[in-house]
């Protein structure tokens, strides 16, 4: 059954190509805050109003400006007093287009007066009330389209560029960035990475964007109208009171009136700011595991430094260990040594004990012979002396 609408979305998937919108999801930025996403609000403005010259405050990438001349106008005066090389080429290759490289408020009087002023520099008390005052007083016919009226600058300054505000103007600013989580900024919020600073302080007076164009059409007389769209961090419509501003109000209703999108931008400024939370947590987490991996390093090479000096105290124990057996081993040869010398002395002892008792037993045979010798002796001797006695007896 094939259902029959009379508008389906660009993206919308198909039955060919069931995945058509998650592609153009995908290639959506984490987070829209471009006005080139209101094009169907210029739109509605270019419809009731004459639009042929345009001042666009603040500029960035330059994704918006074609946009204006696209839809008619002739001149579109691109201020930005910080502009990257890129946007230089690309504004330079757009017919229409002319980059001014100069603050607003300052820059707006040096400027012809706009019929469509697009506010979207500086987002706070002291840059914004300048330019709604100086187009309320130069330029009461113009419409003014004013970015960021809502979360997170419509009662909180951001500074791009403190040194263009005058010191007392400003608030004490800081690094960390708004969240819809809690009150204060905090580092894992909405943070400028570099690009701009967040007052500390919300609210108040002479704080936020919103409270400037408040201010600024109070000190008109109320003779402005203001309306906004409720999406992408609000953007408000300026016009001067009369039929067609209220004409102009009216059918801009769709988007301004829209409980829709007033719904769908808190859910996704309350997204947003949870993921840059687990994403600031993560990088915590990341650079806490580096700590650890640190640590684990640093012991893993102590445990290699200690392991190394046990290895160390291991090889001079053997080498003591087999010091010790080889002292060990002498040491029992020499004993064994000194037991056989012991048993030859005892053997050797024996054996003279042995013949010095052959020769104590043999000692009294040997004296008796030897007597008998010298008895022979001194016998054969008397009986010479008798016989040559007896011979001198005869002679
Ligand atoms: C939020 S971005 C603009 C985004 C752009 N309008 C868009 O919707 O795509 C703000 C720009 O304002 C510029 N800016 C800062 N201070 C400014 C000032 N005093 N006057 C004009 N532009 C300023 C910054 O350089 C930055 O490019």
């Amino acid at each position: 059954m094939t259902t029959t609408l009379n508008t389906l979305p660009a993206t919308l998937s198909t039955r060919e190509d069931p995945f058509a919108q998650e592609r153009a999801a995908r290639t959506q930025p984490l987070l829209l805050h471009s006005l080139s996403l209101f094009r169907e609000v210029f739109e509605v403005v270019y419809a009731g109003r004459d639009i042929s010259t345009v001042v666009e405050v603040g500029v960035e990438s330059g994704q918006v400006s074609s946009i204006y001349t696209e839809l008619g106008a002739s001149r579109v005066f691109c201020v930005d007093p910080l502009p990257s090389d890129e946007l230089r080429a690309r504004l330079a290759e757009t017919p229409g287009l002319e980059l001014v490289e100069k603050p607003s408020p300052q820059v707006l009087g040096e400027l012809p007066v706009a019929d469509l002023y697009v506010v979207d520099g500086d987002h706070n008390y002291a840059t914004v009330r300048g330019e709604v005052d100086w187009i309320i007083q130069n330029a009461p016919d113009a419409v003014v389209v004013l970015h960021d009226v809502a979360w997170p600058c419509s009662r909180r300054d951001l500074y791009y560029q403190p040194s263009f505000i005058d010191a007392e103007q400003r608030f004490p600013d800081s690094h960390d960035g708004p969240t819809v989580w809690q009150d204060e900024l905090t580092p894992a919020g909405f943070v400028g990475m570099g690009a701009w600073t967040a007052a500390v302080q919300a609210g108040g007076e002479r704080n936020g964007v919103l409270t400037a164009v408040e201010d600024a059409i109070a000190a008109a007389d109320d003779e402005w109208l203001l309306a906004v769209v409720p999406a992408v961090f609000g953007v408000g419509v300026m016009v001067r009171r009369s039929e067609a501003g209220h004409d102009l109000m009216e059918r801009l209703r769709p988007f301004t009136g829209s409980r829709l999108l007033e719904s769908l931008e808190n859910n996704r400024i309350a997204l947003y700011t949870r993921v840059l939370e687990l994403q600031h947590g993560a990088v915590a987490a990341g650079v806490e595991a580096q700590r650890l991996g640190g640590i684990i390093h640093d012991q893993h090479l102590e445990l290699e430094r200690l392991n190394a000096e046990l290895a160390a105290a291991h090889a001079a124990t053997a080498e003591r260990a087999a010091a010790a057996e080889q002292a060990r081993a002498a040491h029992a040869a020499a004993v064994e040594q000194a037991a056989a010398a012991a048993g030859q002395a005892a053997a050797q002892l024996a054996a003279g004990e042995q013949r010095a008792a052959d020769l104590a037993a043999r000692l009294p045979v040997a004296r008796a012979r030897a007597l008998a010798g010298t008895v022979r002796r001194t016998g054969r001797g008397g009986v010479r002396r008798l016989a040559r006695a007896a011979e001198r007896v005869r002679g």
